[in-house]
């Protein structure tokens, strides 16, 4: 059984001051121990979230990182650094990333090797653009992000993988992908990683839909098969949404 999993994705927003408070206001949440619950704050805001959720089964994790240990990497945050403060996960791949910074698919490559050698657990985003879509051109866009993401991939690493499925026309939009399109990819990309892999791996890799899930439509996503959990923007701001989130079976 694959336990679900909510993460919110804080993008750049909360200074450590907003942060602080959000995060007390999260620690407050009786959250469902049945669901795995993380946040990916700022770098900046890090410290502060392992001090404040030490003791609350709410994870912590990065947006991103460098696949390197240290170096003369201006700007960036390395594996190493998201271990030291006690993060478990670290977002690698997001749309904003490859289409606002130029990411391509051989540095997130490279980056999810190392998250794996950090014994983190990445989350790989993937999905379509609009003009992709309308062209049904999607299957075929997410199948050659992911085969040249998981290059080099283990198969004991892939089981430890969460892949986030995140069509850029529903991110911040207000439009969700339906529940159907949504299960649709999902299933997909599970037969996907069955065909790299094993049957075995794709039954145990955990796969969420990203892309305005809010209180409101949480429930539908989550009853579908292949949905596994949410990595939600905007409605992971705030502390009851997040709380609704993570509580949806109850
Ligand atoms: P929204 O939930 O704000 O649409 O953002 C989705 C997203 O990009 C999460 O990584």
């Amino acid at each position: 059984m694959r336990k679900p999993v909510i993460v919110g994705n804080w993008k750049m927003n909360m200074t450590v001051s907003e942060a602080k408070n959000l995060l007390a206001d999260l620690k407050e949440k009786r959250l469902d121990t049945e669901v795995e619950a993380g946040v990916c704050t700022p770098a900046i805001d890090l410290p502060i979230a392992a001090e404040i959720l030490e003791g609350t089964n709410i994870g912590f994790g990065g947006q991103n990182m460098h696949f390197e240990e240290s170096g003369a990497f201006t700007g960036e945050i390395s594996p190493t650094m998201l271990k030291d403060v006690g993060a478990t996960y670290v977002i690698l791949g997001h749309s904003e990333r490859r289409d606002i910074f130029g990411e391509d698919d051989k540095l997130i490559n490279e980056k999810l090797l190392s998250a794996f050698d950090h014994d983190l657990t990445p989350i790989l985003c993937c999905g379509e653009s609009l003009e992709e879509r309308e062209a049904n051109k999607q299957e075929e866009r997410v199948k050659a992000q992911l085969e040249a993401d998981l290059k080099d991939i283990s198969e004991s690493d892939i089981k430890k993988l969460i892949i986030a499925y995140e069509p850029i026309w529903a991110i911040g939009t207000g439009k969700t992908a339906s529940a159907d399109d949504a299960e649709a990819m999902c299933a997909f990309i599970r037969n996907l990683v069955a065909e790299l892999y094993s049957k075995e791996a794709a039954e145990a890799v955990r796969i969420q839909y990203g892309g305005s899930v809010k209180p409101a439509n949480v429930k539908e996503l989550m009853a579908k098969e292949n949905i596994d959990g949410a990595l939600v923007g905007g409605a992971s701001l705030k502390a009851d949404d997040f709380e609704a989130l993570v509580n949806h079976r109850g």
